[in-house]
């Protein structure tokens, strides 16, 4: 099984960036966490992070290798459409993660353009939600 995890803009920053919601660990240390769950279960985890739109979606284009794309589009969620009809343009199978939970922060967060075609969505839960996104896929091998 292999599963590519996408970031999006101000991602990077994890570790430094408004600790209070998005926590303490940086984006290395969050994926050393899901490359060593991925090991434990045999599964194969590529990282991608950007800043910019286009280059997410031209990322997306070329993931047709992948079997599940786990995605945190930040910003990009409540805005993006391209990155929507990325995901559609090839067929993705994926989950959508948010560290934070976006239903109880602004108005403006509360809108996700790829929700409605996600497997599912775990927001709240912290860097952990990459790792349950893992632990989903792979009780689908049950
Ligand atoms: C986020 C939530 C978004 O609203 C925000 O723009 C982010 C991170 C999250 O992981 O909680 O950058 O996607």
């Amino acid at each position: 099984m292999k599963i590519l995890f996408i970031n999006g803009p101000n991602l990077n920053m994890l570790g430094t960036r408004e600790k209070d919601v998005y926590g303490n660990l940086n984006l290395d240390e969050i994926n050393n966490l899901i490359n060593e769950k991925a090991e434990m279960i045999g599964a194969e985890a590529d990282f991608f992070q950007s800043n910019v739109e286009g280059n997410l979606v031209t990322k997306i284009q070329e993931s047709r290798d992948y079997d599940y794309i786990v995605i945190n589009p930040a910003a990009f969620t409540h805005t993006s459409i391209a990155i929507r009809d990325a995901l559609l343009s090839i067929n993705a199978k994926f989950i959508e993660v948010h560290l934070s939970n976006i239903y109880s922060r602004e108005d403006f967060r509360q809108n996700s353009y790829i929700s409605s075609i996600a497997i599912g969505v775990i927001s709240g839960f912290g860097h952990i939600g990459y790792l349950l996104a893992l632990d989903y896929l792979n009780a689908l091998r049950d």
